[in-house]
């Protein structure tokens, strides 16, 4: 699908209009698009997730470790608040946490607070790819890895976050060039 993705209109983009349109792929870290744009252009939307990745990957631990933190946890409260990006309110809902029993919202609260007390950031994970059940497995069994095994695996987890919101927001600007051509 990428593949068909014309990369030129992003090209073309200057510094403020391309940090406009993708300063909130990475969950409140507008510097992942404000350094990848010194990166153009980009041959394709891999090469440009690779881009904004690598500024995540360039930070040292504790910057990483403040950038995990700034990801919400995964909470039916935290939906109802509606104090989330759009992005991570719609996420958390596709994965139906926003329609779970109160038993079910208090494990999940129980096991939130444990992985963050063990490791020091939030549990991520790509909620579009799972299941609740499966999202609930997988947290009873990252709680107990080592950090920087969870740390990889937040990272990882976190690509594939953000390639699903950039290949959003570069279908929307292809929209906006074809009815603009
Ligand atoms: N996975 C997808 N979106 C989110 C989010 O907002 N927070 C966490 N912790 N994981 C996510």
């Amino acid at each position: 699908m990428s593949q068909s993705i014309n990369l030129e209109p992003v090209n073309a983009l200057d510094h403020t209009a391309f940090v406009g349109a993708f300063a909130s792929v990475f969950e409140h870290f507008p510097r992942a698009a404000e350094d990848a744009w010194n990166e153009r252009p980009f041959a394709s939307a891999t090469a440009l997730h690779d881009a904004m990745m690598d500024v995540i990957r360039k930070l040292d631990t504790q910057g990483q470790r403040d950038f995990l933190n700034l990801h919400p946890l995964l909470s039916g409260a935290n939906i109802r608040a509606g104090t989330m990006t759009a992005d991570s309110n719609a996420e958390q809902k596709s994965a139906g946490l926003d329609a779970m029993s109160n038993e079910d919202e208090a494990t999940l609260d129980k096991l939130n607070a444990a992985y963050l007390e063990r490791h020091g950031f939030p549990f991520i994970i790509c909620v579009r790819h799972y299941t609740r059940e499966g999202i609930f497995s997988a947290l009873e069994r990252r709680i107990t890895r080592n950090t920087q095994q969870e740390m990889d695996e937040a990272l990882a987890q976190i690509a594939a976050i953000t390639r699903a919101r950039l290949n959003a927001r570069l279908s929307t600007l292809n929209l906006m060039e074809l009815r603009r051509a």
